[in-house]
């Protein structure tokens, strides 16, 4: 576990609402956890569970009629939930990197990739327009786009899916980000290329200490680069621990059902193994836990009562199950 003073990124009882004709929903529902520095944290869970709006909300892009509800979102050791726009913009731009599935969401077609990179270093980092280029054509390279001085001066349509990913990626480290938010960041990308950006990611955090929030619903991405693993469902966390174990001992019932989805090591069956039913839509989020509809364990407890995120053997489970005093109840 990183101590709390390491830590690059600290969120903590994050909630998130939708203003509703009906009242707020909750989306997010207290949500806690740490990265340190280098490491990788996968978030992981079905669609629709909170993984993305959890992302936006360390970025401060909710938008409205979301909001923040509560909770304190913490960089380097330091507020950032709570910073007037036009730093928080600043903040976004130099401390937080972001990658997403499309390429196209953070690069204009209508640009050089170059003038792309150039500007965004222009804006965050006090140098010359020729420097600028010059740490552009080494981020290229360092990204893995080949003969980068030239590349440079392409546009994004010019470039293969995995290259434009790559592309992004060296936008998002521009201005050398103590974070990088990854979301979905391989799910377009074949196999192959997938398993490039991937590595090329590991080594970010590797090499430059970088920490990665990674968002993705495939469990073989987990398996492939994660440290830790963070498991949410219906906007908690269900699951939170390192990645080996939790692969290979998941405790809440839930993880269980997911770590089946973890493909096989020969790499080729990536078919997911189905959990019976579906998770609740947050309008319908029932009473206690909200897994105990499909949870094949469920006890007395579990439609009563929400399980909190306890600690249970180093690491953390949202689950009455392991809570003894309850279980001898
Ligand atoms: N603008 C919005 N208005 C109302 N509800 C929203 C809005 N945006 C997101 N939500 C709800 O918030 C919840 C979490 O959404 P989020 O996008 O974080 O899911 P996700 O885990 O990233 O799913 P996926 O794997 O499909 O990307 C969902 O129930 C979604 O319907
Ligand atoms: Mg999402």
């Amino acid at each position: 576990m990183t101590p709390l003073d390491e830590s690059v990124l600290s969120v903590r009882n994050l909630s998130v609402e939708f203003e509703t004709r009906f009242g707020p929903l909750k989306a997010i529902d207290n949500i806690s956890f740490e990265i340190g520095r280098g490491e990788v944290l996968g978030v992981v869970g079905e669609s629709g569970a909170g993984k993305s709006l959890t992302g936006s909300a360390i970025a401060n892009l909710i938008v409205s009629p979301g909001r923040v509800s509560g909770g304190e979102i913490l960089l380097g050791g330091e507020r950032i939930d709570n910073l007037p726009a036009s730093q928080m913009r600043r903040v976004r731009g130099k401390r937080i990197g972001m990658v997403f599935q499309d390429p196209l969401t953070s690069l204009n077609p209508l640009f050089r990739v170059g003038d792309q990179i150039v500007e965004t270093i222009l804006t965050h980092l006090d140098c010359s327009p020729s420097a600028a280029r010059k740490r552009a054509i080494e981020l290229l390279g360092e990204v893995g786009i080949p003969s980068p001085e030239e590349r440079i001066d392409s546009f994004p349509h010019e470039f293969s899916g995995g290259m434009r990913q790559r592309v992004v990626i060296a936008l998002a480290l521009c201005a050398d980000p103590e974070l990088i938010i990854a979301d979905e960041p391989t799910t377009a990308l074949d196999v192959v290329v997938q398993a490039q950006i991937l590595d090329l990611l590991r080594a970010l955090c590797d090499e430059r200490g970088v920490a990665i929030m990674l968002v993705t619903h495939d469990m073989g991405v987990i398996a492939e680069i994660a440290d830790r693993v963070a498991v949410v469902y219906a906007g908690r966390i269900a699951e939170i621990g390192r990645r080996d174990e939790l692969i290979s001992q998941p405790l809440h019932p839930y993880a269980r059902g997911l770590m089946g989805a973890i493909p096989t090591v020969t790499g080729t069956d990536r078919e997911l193994v189905q959990i019976p039913g579906s998770m609740p839509r947050l309008t319908a989020i029932p009473k206690g836990c909200a897994f105990h509809a499909r949870c094949g364990q469920k006890f007395e407890p579990c439609d009563i009562r929400r399980p909190d995120l306890l600690d249970h053997e180093g690491r953390k489970v949202a689950c009455h199950l392991y809570n003894s005093e309850r279980r001898a109840a």
